[in-house]
């Protein structure tokens, strides 16, 4: 393992060998979610860590891929068992964009915003993305909480991703010390699951609004073939997208969400 993620490893086990069953870091793997699957599937049922370096078959949400290349980001997932139907867990992917969010404002990253339902976005760029994938065992649903940050994407990576990116060495103007941001996100992370365990999302919806990127602004949900358009009006007590048509206000559940592109939006 090169230096880096040895510090990592070391940094991470200290501060959170009570939290997680296993910690592993990694300086190449396919994809920490994969990795995370696997080990499930092998029998480690409860809380794990994954960490990479980099990735060569990193997956992003709608079956699209997360470029991953060494020094460009950091790659981690985690798991959790719940107790609840998967339809009851909706908000802990916004939970989890809240507490990447929180852990970038924290760096001084004062224009960070979300977008729904998990992505982080500086103005229209895209600096973090979050993807869940669960694996149902008996009552019980065990997620993976897959987390993609930008530190430093190569030009060329850049070039190949068809969406705006950014990364946190452009924002901020100085690298960012990964086992720090680790650390700060782990903290930020646990946090808001024992809240969210308990208290469900509601206690997250002012956050959620007051840092939401779409926020009264027009926007398409698309899913499938259908297009849902409208004005973003933040979230309801569920994390479900609060949408104002024209025939009335829609609560949305699922869908990917486009900044509107017809003549005449607001923004
Ligand atoms: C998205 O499309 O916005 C979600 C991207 C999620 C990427 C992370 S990187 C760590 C984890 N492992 C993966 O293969 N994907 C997630």
């Amino acid at each position: 393992m090169n230096t880096e993620m040895k510090t990592v490893q070391a940094i991470l086990e200290d501060s959170f060998a009570d939290d997680f069953e296993q910690i592993c870091v990694f300086d190449c793997i396919d994809s920490t979610n994969a990795e995370a699957m696997r080990r499930m599937q092998a029998g480690h049922q409860t809380s794990q860590l994954i960490v990479a370096g980099s990735q060569t078959a990193g997956r992003g949400r709608r079956g699209r891929q997360w470029l991953s290349p060494a020094g460009g980001g950091i790659y981690l997932s985690l798991t959790r068992a719940f107790d609840r139907p998967l339809g009851e867990l909706q908000g802990l992917s916004l939970v989890t964009a809240l507490a990447v969010l929180e852990t970038l404002l924290g760096l001084g990253l004062d224009q960070a915003r979300v977008k729904w339902p998990n992505d982080i976005l500086i103005d229209q760029r895209k600096l973090s993305g979050i993807l869940l994938e669960s694996c149902g065992n008996g009552g019980q649903q065990i997620i993976v909480f897959g987390i993609g940050i930008n530190l430093a994407l190569p030009r060329a990576v850049v070039a190949d991703i068809d969406r705006p990116v950014t990364d946190l060495e452009r924002e901020l103007g100085r690298p960012v010390n990964t086992a720090n941001l680790l650390v700060d996100l782990l903290e930020n992370w646990h946090r808001h699951l024992a809240s969210y365990c308990s208290e469900g999302f509601q206690p997250f919806v002012c956050q959620w609004n007051s840092f939401d990127r779409y926020h009264d602004v027009e926007i398409d949900i698309i899913s499938g073939n259908t297009r849902i358009s409208g004005i973003g009006r933040g979230v309801d007590a569920t994390g479900a997208l609060l949408l104002e048509t024209a025939s009335g206000l829609k609560t949305i559940s699922g869908g990917e969400l486009f900044p509107s592109v017809r003549p005449g939006r607001q923004e």
